[in-house]
């Protein structure tokens, strides 16, 4: 475990009880300041560096600022370990690109904690929306706000929206085509504190709105999907997780005068089996790592958020719309880029989708 604080000492704390993993050792470059842990060190369990953990590990779990994943990532697959590195996979599309062919080239695993992806309520809205059962799917919103946890090293978007953006992908079964945010920072001189993003799925002709905030009074974790029959909310922070919403706004024939018809039906709560997603997320690491199996957040899909967060950082700069294809070339070499298919356009339900050559 590399990294033991906010979030690392909650892995750790699951790791330690995940079936398939002996024992487990942790690496903090503070650790002998660390209360609980300093007492790993005389025990030889607790280690500064990720070099000095190497000889009593199979595998690592990365838990520390952003900026560090790449290096450190790296680090662990050259020396022939499986990885799970903590979410945004890496702060640019060029580092997770690298961490992945340097996955493939050492034969471990690679994958991502995009912690909501191992979520009941998640896989809920998900199938609500792939069934049709809201109908064509309109917008998804999604708010993550509070106070804080302000970061060191990088702005909110990168902080909180990974979160959002993995959401939306999985909700929605693909990644966007476009990205345009804009954010502005009050308390830090230098990081952005409050951001919306827009993310454009041009295939399916829906689009994503997502607000991330660490200055507001109220702590909200909530997304809602609206679909031309019905419409769903998942709130993170509430008891009955999914809501159900039968509501819709039913549109006249065409040329008849009639007005908008509103459509207000029960509110309706499935009940959700909940394991805790850090600890399913940690058994899918090692039965991947046992198996060889492809993580369901493998490397292409943390790469997937990290080229949409990195769109969003070259919005916020320029304030304009960014293409995720513009991210892509522009993080490969130019013999490279050169290879990337052209997109084939295709038919499902009427809607043109964009799949790839070979
Ligand atoms: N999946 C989730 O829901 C979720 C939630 C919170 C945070 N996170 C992610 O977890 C990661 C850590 O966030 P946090 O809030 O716990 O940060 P934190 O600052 O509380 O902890 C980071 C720890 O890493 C250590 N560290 C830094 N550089 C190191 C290095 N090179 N080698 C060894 N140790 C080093 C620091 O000493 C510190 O103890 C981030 O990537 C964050 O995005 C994920």
């Amino acid at each position: 475990m590399i990294g033991v604080g906010y979030w690392g000492a909650k892995q750790l704390r699951v790791m330690r009880g995940t079936p398939g993993v002996s024992s487990v050792v942790a690496v903090d470059a503070r650790i002998e300041h660390l209360p609980d842990l300093a007492h790993l060190v005389a025990e030889g369990r607790g280690f500064t560096s990720l070099q000095a953990a190497l000889p009593h590990v199979d595998a690592f779990v990365i838990a520390t600022p952003p900026a560090t994943h790449a290096h450190l990532g790296l680090q662990a697959i050259e020396a022939g370990k499986h990885v799970l590195i903590e979410k945004p996979l890496a702060t640019t599309t060029a580092d997770a690109l690298l961490l992945i062919a340097a996955a493939r080239e050492a034969g471990v695993t690679l994958m991502v904690g995009h912690t909501f992806e191992y979520n009941a309520a998640v896989w809920m809205l998900r199938d609500l929306v792939q069934s049709r059962e809201l109908g064509d799917l309109y917008h998804l919103t999604s708010s993550r706000l509070n106070m804080g946890l302000y970061q060191s090293d990088v702005n909110v978007v990168f902080d909180l929206a990974p979160h959002d953006v993995s959401i939306a992908n999985h909700v929605l079964g693909q990644a966007p085509s476009s990205v345009t945010a804009w954010g502005s920072h009050h308390v830090d001189p230098t990081f952005e504190d409050v951001a919306f993003l827009r993310l454009d799925y041009a295939d399916l002709g829906a689009h994503a709105t997502i607000h991330v905030s660490w200055l507001d009074p109220v702590k909200t974790r909530r997304i809602t999907a609206v679909g031309s029959k019905k419409m769903a909310v998942y709130d993170d922070t509430a008891e009955e997780r999914i809501r159900i919403h039968d509501k819709a706004v039913l549109l006249p024939d065409a040329g008849s005068p009639a007005r908008k018809q509103y459509h207000q039906g029960a509110i309706t709560s499935p009940p959700i089996a909940f394991d805790e997603p850090l600890a399913v997320q940690a058994r899918h690491f090692v039965d991947c790592a046992v198996t060889g199996a492809t993580p369901r957040t493998d490397g292409a899909n943390g790469l997937a958020v990290v080229q949409v967060i990195e769109a969003a950082q070259l919005s916020l700069a320029e304030e304009r719309r960014v293409q995720l294809d513009e991210i892509l070339t522009r993080s490969l070499p130019h013999s490279v880029a050169a290879l990337i298919p052209t997109p084939v356009p295709s038919q499902r339900n009427g809607k043109v989708l964009r799949t790839f050559a070979s």
